[in-house]
Formats: structure tokens, C-alpha cells, sequence
């Protein structure tokens, strides 16, 4: 296991800010996570399981230890309907899609290039062009951090919503994802209700064409983080009830919003870029001019402008809309985890 002190995190995470961690350790086996949370020596250092760092910001100093995840291998099995193909999570999901898709396991092929670690995908339930993580996966493997025994949580027991999973809440620190199993059906059927994939005929586009549409799409719409620091989408899409809907429909007849369990979900960077706020730079911090959901690193931002800026863009919708906007961004203190409305209040 490697072992570093007073480590630099500027490339484990896609925002590229310069921050420091007490301590770094790669975990390249679920023994190492065992030793790790089990050394006497660290027992009261806080840790941080950190995959890919593509949905961070790091706003202080960490004194803690991050470990990395380094847990690889992928093995395939099949049942008469389905492959079942079983996942360490620190595989990367970029090229775990694209080589299932090679591969001829078709079904992961919407949640192309969403980056980060396999492991990291049940976390928020991961979800673009019409498809969410749940729809395809059939177990979650998590390392129990007190009784340090591996345990298989079925799809249903890990709670998926959008953007959110029992990992965010009575698992939260409690357990380590250790692998993912998925389940993809032989017979595939293409998912193309999405915007910019309605275009294909259902009876006659492949699984590869509907993987090359959505890595051009998503290479088009969203600034790549090994250029221009960022973690996607920064906020939530704020559901909100039918009647809210309504009224502010009758106020903003070009309101962009999709009707969901419990209400109507608002396209939040339609919200902010409604507001004007698109381009808008505070400090090396900028909502990026083409999607206004991201937030971006012009290069030389600190985590403090970022904060300041995802601040005005909270303050400003709020002020117009009446709308709180939830980060979906993960925030990480000098000890532990804390979020916007810890940092600056609540909105007035
Ligand atoms: P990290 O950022 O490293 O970690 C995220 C959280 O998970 C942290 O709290 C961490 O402690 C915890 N964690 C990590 N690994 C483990 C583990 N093994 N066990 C327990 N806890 C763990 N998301 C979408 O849903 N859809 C998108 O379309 C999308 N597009 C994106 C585009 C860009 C350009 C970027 C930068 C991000 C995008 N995201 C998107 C967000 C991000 O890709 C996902 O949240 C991804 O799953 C994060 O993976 P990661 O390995 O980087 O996680
Ligand atoms: N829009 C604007 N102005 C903008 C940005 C968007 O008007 O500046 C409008 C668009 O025109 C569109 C609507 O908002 O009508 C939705 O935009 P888009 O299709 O780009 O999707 P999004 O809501 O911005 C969500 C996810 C993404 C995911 C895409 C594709 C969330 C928070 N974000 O983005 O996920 O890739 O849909 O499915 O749900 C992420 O979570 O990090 C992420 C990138």
C-alpha cells in the first residue's frame, strides 16, 4: 500500500484546485481498506474513500486520510435472459462502458462518459440521457466498516432516487462500496426518449450509435474537466409541486420542466440561465457560458470563489423563483463533510 503525508489532492479530484491532505493511501485490495480503517495508529484521523474526486470540492486543508480507490477486475457471467457482470468499484465507468459496449453487454450505453469510479455510481445513482444506474444494476457489494464483513445489498435495499441512494443517508460512512453487479438483458431494446437521441429510429440504431451519440453530445455540451476544472452538473434539478408548477409557468411560459413521481422537475440550468447568470466569473470561479449548471475553474479559482459563486447562483434563484437549489456537488471540510447552507446560511 502507498503511503503519502501532507499529499497534494489538485489531480484526485476534476476541479482542480489546489488542497492538501494529512495523509493519501491507495487501496488496492479490500484487505489494504480493512488496514487501513483498522490501524490503531489512524483510528481517529477522519477518512475519505475518494474515487475519481469528478463530484468534490475540497474547501479547506483535509486533516484526514483519503484512500484511494484502486480495486480492479471485472468478471461476466450469464443466465438465460441476462449478463451479469460483476464490477470491483475502483474500475473507471468510462472505460468500463465503452468496453461493454465493445463487448456486445449492451444496456450501459446512455450513461456514457460520466466520470468517476464504477464504486462511485450507486452513491448519487448516476443518471444521463434517460437512464439511471438503478435501471441496470442488480447488486451493491459494501465493505461493513464495524464488523469489516463483506455484504450484498439487492438493488431495491440500496433506496436509488434521483441523484440519491441509502449510501447518502443510513450507510452513509458506514460502509465502503466495494463492487457493483449489473444486469443486462440480452435481448436489448434501445432507450432514445431523450432529447438529442429521439432522432433514431428505434427499429433500426445500435447500441454503439447510441453510445457515440451521447460521448458527442456530452463531448459538445459540458466543459471536459482535464481542460477546464469542474464537477458537471453543480445543483440538482429542484422538483417541485404541480400547483408551484403552475404559477410559476404563468409567470415563465418558456419554463423548462419534465413531470416526475411527486411533481414537476425543473431544468435548473434553465433557471440560472434565465437569471442571466451564465458567464457570470467571480474570482477564478465562472458559471460556465454554455451550461449554466456548471460551475467552472478558469484556472486559478480557490474553493473559496466557487463557494462564493454557487452562493449568488442559490441567492439569485431564490430571489426570482422562490426556489431552493440543493448542491449536487459533494463539499469536504477540514474534518468532515459540510454543504452550502452550513457555510452561508440559510437563504432570506
Ligand atoms: P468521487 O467524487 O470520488 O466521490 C463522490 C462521493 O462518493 C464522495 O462522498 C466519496 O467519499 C464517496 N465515495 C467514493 N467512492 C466510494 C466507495 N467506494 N465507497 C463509499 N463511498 C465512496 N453525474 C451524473 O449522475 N450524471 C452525469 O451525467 C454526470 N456528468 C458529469 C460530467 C462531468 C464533466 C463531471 C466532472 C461530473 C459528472 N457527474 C455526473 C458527476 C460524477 O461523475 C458522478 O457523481 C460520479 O459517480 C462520481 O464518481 P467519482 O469516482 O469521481 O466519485
Ligand atoms: N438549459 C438552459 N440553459 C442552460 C442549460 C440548460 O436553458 O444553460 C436547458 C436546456 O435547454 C434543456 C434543459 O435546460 O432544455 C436541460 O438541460 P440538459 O439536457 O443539458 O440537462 P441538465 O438538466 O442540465 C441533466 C443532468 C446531467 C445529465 C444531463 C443529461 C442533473 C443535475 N444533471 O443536466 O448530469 O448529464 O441531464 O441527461 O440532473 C451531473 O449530474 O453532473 C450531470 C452532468
Amino acid at each position: 500500500m502507498q503511503i503519502q503525508t501532507n499529499a497534494s489532492l489538485r489531480s484526485h479530484h476534476t476541479f482542480s484546485i489546489e488542497q492538501s491532505c494529512d495523509m493519501l493511501v491507495e487501496a488496492s485490495s479490500i484487505e489494504d481498506i480493512q488496514q487501513v480503517y483498522s490501524n490503531p495508529d489512524w483510528q481517529a484521523m477522519p477518512k475519505l474513500m475518494l474515487g475519481k474526486g469528478s463530484n468534490m470540492l475540497f474547501i479547506e486543508p483535509f486533516q484526514g486520510l483519503v484512500i484511494l480507490n484502486k480495486l480492479r477486475g471485472t468478471t461476466v457471467t450469464e443466465s438465460e435472459h441476462y449478463w451479469h457482470l460483476h464490477v470491483a468499484s475502483g474500475e473507471d465507468w468510462p472505460n468500463f462502458v465503452r468496453w461493454s459496449v465493445e463487448q456486445g453487454y449492451f444496456g450501459l450505453e446512455n450513461l456514457a462518459l460520466i466520470p468517476g469510479c464504477v464504486g462511485s455510481a450507486p452513491i448519487q445513482n448516476i443518471g444521463a440521457y434517460g437512464k439511471e444506474l438503478k435501471d441496470v444494476c442488480e447488486y451493491v457489494d459494501v465493505l461493513e466498516l464495524n464488523s469489516f464483513e463483506v455484504k450484498r445489498l439487492s438493488a431495491e435495499e440500496c433506496q436509488f432516487g434521483y441523484r440519491d441512494s441509502i449510501f447518502k443517508h443510513a450507510l452513509y460512512e458506514k460502509v465502503v462500496i466495494v463492487a457493483v453487479g449489473f444486469k443486462l438483458e440480452k435481448k436489448w431494446q434501445p432507450h432514445i426518449e431523450y432529447g438529442p437521441l429521439k432522432a433514431f429510429d428505434a427499429n433500426t440504431v445500435s447500441a454503439k450509435e447510441v453510445f457515440e451519440q451521447v460521448c458527442q453530445v456530452r463531448m459538445e455540451k459540458l466543459p471536459d474537466p482535464t481542460v477546464t476544472g469542474n464537477a458537471g452538473s453543480f445543483f440538482k434539478n429542484p422538483v417541485i409541486s404541480e400547483l408551484q408548477y403552475q404559477q410559476l409557468l404563468a409567470q415563465y411560459p418558456n419554463l423548462v420542466a419534465y413531470a416526475v413521481e411527486g411533481g414537476m422537475k425543473l431544468a435548473a440550468g434553465w433557471l440560472i440561465d434565465n437569471c442571466q447568470l451564465k458567464g457570470l466569473t467571480l474570482g477564478g470561479a465562472q458559471v460556465h457560458p454554455n451550461q449554466a449548471l456548471v460551475l467552472v475553474n478558469q484556472g486559478h479559482a480557490t474553493a473559496q470563489d466557487v463557494v462564493d459563486l454557487a452562493d449568488h447562483v442559490r441567492q439569485t434563484v431564490w430571489q426570482k423563483y422562490g426556489i431552493e437549489l440543493e448542491h449536487e456537488v459533494r463539499f469536504m471540510g477540514k474534518t468532515q463533510e459540510t454543504n452550502l447552507l452550513e457555510l452561508r446560511g440559510a437563504l432570506k
